[in-house]
């Protein structure tokens, strides 16, 4: 089993986005992560999820959208025939059962992924794991990218590698923030099925050979 690799779009200039992202397939990149931030949940902010709808089909890959908004539901209805996965954080909600509801109307239009942030403790999102298609484990602070690969993801992705087994849960583990060809092979060897990558590959000079470091091969 080789593991997925999913590109920030954050590196790149918004109209680059069809072309960069036409030679990042041809270099064995599965998806778009498309990181759309709205300067409330966190500080930066980027383009739109309507921006993105205009300019979805001259992307040659999956859209693997992450959503640092506060209030994500509100763009199921222009990401539904968009994104491949609508991953949204569970910070945004109050509750349990708000989040469940946010993650039930996603599946009814797409992959329905949840996100935790560096400093949330995955006990909050225990109750929605057999509902989600993905988990997203920030190994940063959610917000910007160029950041250092924190440790205490690791540990996550383990923990929900293990519930997975156990109660025979489907959801696919994805890793976010400051990957590398360092530390690459700990995700995925602790469980992570996909790994964004934004700064390592983008400012890479040998693009091929840094993507080939992030696909790891594993029985
Ligand atoms: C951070 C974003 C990440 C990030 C990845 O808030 O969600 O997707 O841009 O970029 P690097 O790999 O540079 O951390
Ligand atoms: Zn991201």
């Amino acid at each position: 089993m080789v593991n997925k690799v999913s590109i920030s779009t954050l590196p790149f200039d918004f109209q680059n986005i069809p072309t960069e992202f036409e030679h990042l397939k041809a270099l064995g990149v599965d998806y778009v992560h498309c990181d759309i931030m709205d300067g409330v949940f966190v500080e930066n902010k980027t383009y739109t999820p309507a921006m993105l709808k205009d300019i979805a089909h001259q992307i040659p890959l999956p859209l693997d959208v992450h959503l640092m908004v506060q209030d994500p539901i509100k763009y199921v209805e222009v990401l539904k025939n968009v994104a491949h996965f609508f991953t949204f954080h569970c910070e945004c909600f109050a509750n349990s059962s708000e989040l469940k509801n946010a993650i039930l109307t996603v599946k009814q239009y797409c992959k329905a992924g949840v996100a935790v942030d560096l400093y949330t403790d995955i006990q909050n999102i225990l109750d929605v794991l057999p509902l989600v298609d993905l988990v997203l484990i920030m190994s940063v602070k959610a917000g910007s990218g160029g950041q250092e690969f924190n440790d205490s993801a690791i540990k996550k992705i383990s923990t929900l590698n293990a519930v997975r087994q156990q109660k025979a849960y489907t959801y696919l583990i994805e890793v976010d923030g400051g990957i590398n060809g360092d530390n690459a092979q700990n995700c995925v060897k602790a469980g992570a099925d996909i790994l964004v990558s934004g700064s390592y590959v983008a400012r890479a000079y040998q693009k091929d050979k840094a993507i080939q470091t992030l696909k790891i091969s594993i029985d």
